[in-house]
């Protein structure tokens, strides 16, 4: 075999290992009429009137594209006016926009922690930020996950120049939060830098829909704080906002993830401006969505289902095995219902799931179709 063969070979190898331990993954076409407990849209401003006509009016006001990147020509009033409401409605003074969370993730983790500083990460951290720590030469340490505890135990032990904590606060794949009040009296004691990903909080926790961190009256004690578009807002892009000019000042002139990639279209920003607006003025919304995620979760338990204990709008029912997450993901696709089956590595190995991802429209009727299967799928098995 040839060096060339030998490439496509080790290719064709890796993927039936996939198969056979069914952790193959493909991209499927996700059909219209079923019923989505597998997006990120919770509240469903994807296709909200006001967020298609903010799209619409910045298309037309300033292009299809951005052009540019944003230290040339692409940064547009669009991506002014979308900073300045995220600025003011999460109470920061300083931010810049990013194309998607995961490129975000990638320059504040690539860029801020530097060779003599730690970094302190939950367990559970997504993919993004583990991956960027992963390849880079900082100090990268996970307590374990939620337990404030084990991270006390390590800020006690660091003999760093600079010591980074990092959590997400409503965890993406297990649905449950830490205790942020707890995590800013630490900060108070220990003095570290806190990065929080508030990818999941935002629109559905805090009494204006600004996170978690707002609900818990902490949003001032986070140094650096992360947030998506293209979850609850309904559109796509990310920020980093902060108290501190030399975060973002320091990321502008260092990442090259903000430099060199042309920046977010306008659809994306004039989309993610009105789900704000729409956000901070429905608070019935949110409340609704919590109060529904408690009544399937309480269901769910009494059926004798293993949930991650929270009360978010994101169900894990934990199943410890990526075959039987994928029997039953498809049970449910076959029904007219989308859940996604998550498996390794998304989650540890052993720790396969079936995440039921609530969004707002959901029904009562469609809640007891939904518990009506998980019924008849337990009754089978
Ligand atoms: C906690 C967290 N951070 C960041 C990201 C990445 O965000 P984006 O989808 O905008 O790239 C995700 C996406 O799933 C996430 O769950």
């Amino acid at each position: 075999m040839t060096n060339y063969e030998l490439f496509y070979s080790r290719l064709q190898k890796d993927l039936s290992t996939r198969r056979e331990n069914n952790l193959y993954r493909e991209t499927r076409l996700s059909p219209e009429g079923l019923i989505d407990l597998s997006s990120n849209d919770y509240l469903q401003l994807r296709t909200h009137p006001a967020v298609l006509e903010g799209a619409r009016k910045a298309t037309e006001t300033y292009g299809a594209g951005s052009g540019a990147s944003p230290l040339l020509t692409g940064f547009k009033p669009c991506h002014q006016a979308l900073l300045d409401k995220i600025l003011a409605w999460k109470s920061k003074k300083f931010g810049m926009l990013f194309n998607t969370g995961f490129m975000a993730n990638q320059a504040v983790f690539s860029h801020l922690p530097q060779k003599n500083d730690l970094i302190l990460a939950d367990r559970l951290i997504h993919h993004s930020i583990a991956q960027t720590l992963n390849h880079s030469k900082v100090r990268f340490k996970r307590y374990l996950h939620l337990d404030l505890e084990h991270l006390e135990r390590e800020l006690k032990k660091t003999q760093y120049d600079t010591v980074f904590v990092v959590t997400e606060s409503i965890f993406s794949m297990d649905g449950d939060y830490p205790d942020l009040k707890h995590l800013a009296k630490l900060k108070e004691k220990y003095g570290f830098v806190w990065i929080l990903d508030e990818a999941h909080g935002v629109g559905v926790y805090g009494a204006s829909g600004a996170g978690l961190a707002e609900e818990m009256g902490v949003g001032s004690m986070v140094d650096v704080m992360i947030g998506t578009l293209g979850k609850a807002l309904g559109s796509m892009g990310a920020y980093v906002i902060s108290d501190r000019s030399e975060i973002i000042e320091f990321l502008t002139n260092t990442a090259g993830e903000y430099i060199f990639s042309t920046f977010l279209c306008p659809s994306a920003a004039g989309a993610a401006h009105s789900a704000i607006d729409l956000v901070i003025a429905d608070s019935d919304k949110r409340h609704s969505l919590r109060e529904k995620s408690l009544v399937l979760r309480q269901a769910l338990v009494k059926m004798g289902y293993n949930l991650i204990e929270s009360d978010s709008q994101i169900i894990p029912i934990v199943l410890n095995d990526a075959g039987q997450a994928l029997r039953m993901s498809d049970y449910f696709y076959d029904e007219g219902i989308q859940i996604g089956a998550i498996r390794f590595p998304t989650v540890p190995k052993g720790k396969e799931r079936l995440r039921l991802s609530l969004h707002s429209a959901i029904s009562t009727e469609q809640i007891s179709i939904i518990l009506k299967l998980f019924q008849k799928w337990k009754s089978k098995t």
